[in-house]
C-alpha cells in the first residue's frame, strides 16, 4: 500500500464497476437532452475522465476551477479561479465533483450558474459522499460511494496538492505526512 495511505477504501476495480452503473443511469436520464458536463477542477479530473468515456451521448464538456479546502478542513469559502462561466444557457448541466462534504462547493457553483445563465436543469454527480447531516438542497443526484467522515485522498482527491495521482481512494495516513 502507498505510504501516504492508512487504508484503501476503493480499489480501481471497485471504482470502475461503480462508474459503469452511474454512467448507465446518467445516459438513460439525458437521452435526447442537450447535455453539458461541467467538471469542477482540480478534484474531479480523474473521475470526469473515466465517467465521460462511459457516457455514449452527444455531450459537451466544460470545466470550472474552484477551491475551498485548506489542509483537511473545508474553509466554507468557495473561490472561483476563473472569472467567466462556460456558456450553459439552454442546456442541461451535469456538475461533476470528486466528493460532497459540506456541500458548499456544489451549492456555490449552482448558485453562480443560476445567477449568470439560464440552464434547462442542473444536476450533480460525485464519486464520494461523506455521511454527515446536511441541508436537503445540498445533496447530489448521483453519488458513487458513501463514506464515513474521514479525510480521503487518491483518484483526483488531494491533501495540500498531493496524492491526486494515486489510482485508488484511501484514508490519508496523517503520520506519514513528512513523506510527501
Ligand atoms: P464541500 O464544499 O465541503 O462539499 O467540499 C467539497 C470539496 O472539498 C471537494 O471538491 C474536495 O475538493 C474537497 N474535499 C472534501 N473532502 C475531502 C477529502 O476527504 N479529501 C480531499 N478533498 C476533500
Ligand atoms: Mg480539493
Amino acid at each position: 500500500m502507498h505510504p501516504g495511505l492508512q487504508r484503501v477504501l476503493f480499489h480501481e476495480r471497485d471504482i470502475a464497476a461503480r462508474l459503469d452503473e452511474m454512467a448507465a443511469e446518467i445516459t438513460e436520464f439525458y437521452q435526447k437532452k442537450p447535455l453539458t458536463v461541467l467538471a469542477i477542477l482540480n478534484g474531479s479530473l480523474v473521475f470526469a475522465a473515466d465517467l465521460l468515456r462511459r457516457i455514449p451521448l452527444p455531450l459537451r464538456f466544460e470545466s470550472l476551477a474552484v477551491a475551498s479546502y485548506q489542509g483537511t478542513e473545508s474553509s466554507g469559502i468557495v473561490s472561483f479561479r476563473q472569472s467567466n462561466l462556460p456558456a450553459v444557457s439552454g442546456r442541461h448541466v451535469l456538475l461533476l465533483d470528486d466528493i460532497l462534504d459540506t456541500g458548499c462547493t456544489l451549492n456555490a457553483v449552482r448558485q453562480r450558474i443560476l445567477a449568470e445563465a439560464a440552464p434547462l436543469s442542473i444536476r450533480a454527480a460525485v464519486l464520494l459522499q461523506k455521511k454527515k447531516p446536511r441541508a436537503e438542497t445540498l445533496v447530489a443526484d448521483y453519488a458513487g460511494f458513501e463514506i464515513e467522515d474521514e479525510f480521503v485522498v487518491g483518484y483526483g482527491l488531494d491533501f495540500d496538492g498531493h496524492y491526486r495521482n494515486l489510482p485508488v481512494v484511501g484514508v490519508l495516513n496523517t503520520s506519514s505526512l513528512g513523506l510527501r
